[in-house]
């Protein structure tokens, strides 16, 4: 692999000076560098990746052994090797066949939870399932990170299908957020779904709690209209939630790829279980592609192979998601803990030091929004943003077509300008135009220059529905599998978030002044003095109040 990394650095230099834009000189340009998948186009033309990159990108994947770690990932492998697991969310949208974890086809419970949680969602949906005042209303799922981020998303992306009740989502431990999303809703038709893998997680557990208080300040049996989505039965059991109403999932669906299972519950009560079905089928579609089309038309190789074009080859640090969809507003936000959770490490399989940068900062916003807050930088800032847009061909309000031409036109006309650029002539043009002249005008152009140059990705799927979301949820999904993979890193532990959580553990009771918290550091201790009301107690200071 060495040699290839090699070649592709050497590779960059020679491009370094190539406009992305002169590429396009070869007619053939978009067709050849984009791929399809169904009615969805994956077009990475406007990067400077080309055949001679491409084909050393492809063998890079090649070289990393990319199609056995997918044949061990889908076959129920102990991938996961820091913590002893298989890697099977896929299971959790097969439609069919087997799945051997250990000689122990997992496919039967995986179908019997599918059919409970349908079932369910039926009796909910249909009012047999009611609430103590009623039929139920509101749903509010208690979670945090992939206990919450997918259903949030998934279930603000396909609010044109919703047909089930209201659904909240509550995840911060500050408890201003628990606070206002049960302002205003009745205990009497609420339903509480805790979810969590773990049935651990302090900010759930607290939430979870504060929940059932209010709950039990109006209802007779707040534990009646409590669900739990966990793979800790005793831990639920302990909390009071019965059995018949708990849906678990095994070790081996990590928490940030579990919104196909019992933690997709919340989505599947908002647009009804056959729905829900169209979106694992989106996704298991998606599965199917990624283990059998060659790499060359791969939907997620070719993301990957991007981006590691663009983080491990070229070293920019960071990777803009930019949705022209409102409705995946989320998806950034849901990228981040995919991507950054699973490939932001610093240790190989092997237990050495990656020779390369790993994952990238991935951050991004809804366009249009973005271009009127930090599209400037993107444009023309110091720094190098690629850029991935996605965008619906057609959007959920005929009767608002015109809004959705403008959402493209957007869409389409800025990773055209991040490509192309505006050169100092044609600013001198515009300064002039707008009355500058002399030394004026040249001070006065330079600011107008657009570097351009810079490369972005774009996908289209003809419509955001349940089934395209899926096959995107797990399209991204795939790409992060397949950078870990050349990377040589395990994407399904996340031992960075432990040291945190511990530390968070041990300061509250320092907080509420039960222990005096000596082994901390000077600065955290000072931090706890001032916000505790008791510097002068720990540093002989003045105090603040
Ligand atoms: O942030 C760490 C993490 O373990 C995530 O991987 C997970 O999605 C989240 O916490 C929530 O965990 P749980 O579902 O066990 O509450």
């Amino acid at each position: 692999m060495d040699r290839i990394w090699k070649a592709l650095d050497a590779r960059a230099r020679a491009v370094a000076d190539r406009p992305i834009s002169a590429l396009f000189d070869d007619p053939g340009r978009a067709a050849a560098f984009s791929a399809r998948f169904g009615d969805m186009l994956f077009d990475y033309s406007k990067t400077n990746i080309d055949a001679e990159t491409l084909n050393l990108l492809l063998g890079l994947a090649e070289a990393a052994d990319v199609a056995a770690r997918r044949e061990a990932m889908f076959t129920g492998a102990r991938i996961n090797e820091t913590e002893g697991r298989a890697v099977l969310h896929t299971a959790l949208r097969s439609p069919g066949g087997s799945v051997l974890v250990d000689g122990r086809d997992v496919m039967p419970e995986l179908r019997a939870t599918r059919a409970r949680m349908r079932d369910f969602a039926e009796m909910v949906r249909g009012g047999l399932f009611a609430g103590q005042g009623g039929a139920i209303t509101d749903v509010v799922n208690i979670g945090i990170g992939g206990s919450d981020l997918g259903p949030a998303m998934a279930v603000q992306a396909l609010a044109p299908y919703h047909d089930g009740p209201r659904c909240h989502f509550v995840s911060n431990v500050d408890g201003a957020h628990v606070a206002d999303t049960l302002k205003g809703l009745n205990p009497e038709t609420t339903l509480v779904i805790v979810a969590s893998k773990t049935f651990t997680t302090i900010e759930t557990m607290t939430n979870a709690a504060t929940a059932r208080d209010w709950m039990a300040a109006r209802v007779a049996d707040p534990a009646a209209q409590f669900v739990a989505l966990s793979s800790a039965q005793e831990r639920t059991a302990a909390f009071g939630i019965p059995a018949e109403r708990v849906f678990g999932f095994e070790d081996w669906v990590g928490g940030r790829y579990s919104v196909w299972g019992p933690i997709g519950l919340s989505l599947m009560l908002a647009i009804g279980p056959d729905r829900f079905d169209d979106f694992l089928s989106g996704g298991a579609a998606m599965d199917a592609h990624f283990r059998s089309a060659p790499p060359g038309g791969n939907l997620p190789v070719l993301l990957a192979l991007v981006g590691i074009w663009h983080a491990q080859v070229l070293g920019h640090p960071t990777r803009a998601v930019l949705p022209y969809d409102q409705r995946l507003a989320r998806l950034p936000a849901y990228l981040q803990q995919l991507e950054m959770e699973s490939n932001g490490k610093r240790v190989t399989m092997e237990g050495t030091s990656p020779p390369r940068p790993t994952g990238p900062v991935v951050w991004g916003e809804p366009g249009t929004n973005g271009q009127h807050a930090f599209y400037q930088l993107l444009h023309q800032g110091m720094q190098v943003v690629p850029c991935e847009f996605l965008v619906a061909a057609r959007g959920h309000e005929p009767e608002l077509a015109h809004h959705h031409r403008l959402l493209l036109a957007n869409a389409l006309a800025q990773s055209a300008a991040l490509m192309r650029g505006r050169s100092l002539d044609e600013a001198r043009a515009i300064a002039a135009r707008a009355g500058f002249t002399g030394a004026e005008l040249d001070r006065q152009a330079r600011h107008r220059v657009f570097p351009g140059n810079r490369p972005s990705s774009t996908l289209i799927y003809p419509q955001l529905t349940p089934q395209v979301l899926g096959a995107i949820v797990a399209l991204y999904e795939h790409r992060v599998f397949v950078e870990g993979v050349i990377l040589g890193i395990n994407s399904f532990d996340q031992w960075g978030v432990e040291l945190g959580k511990e530390l968070a553990t041990a300061l509250a009771p320092v907080l509420c002044g039960e222990c005096p918290g000596e082994e901390l550091d000077g600065s955290t201790r000072a931090l706890v003095a001032f916000v505790s009301g008791r510097e002068r107690d720990i540093q002989g200071g003045e105090g603040f109040r």
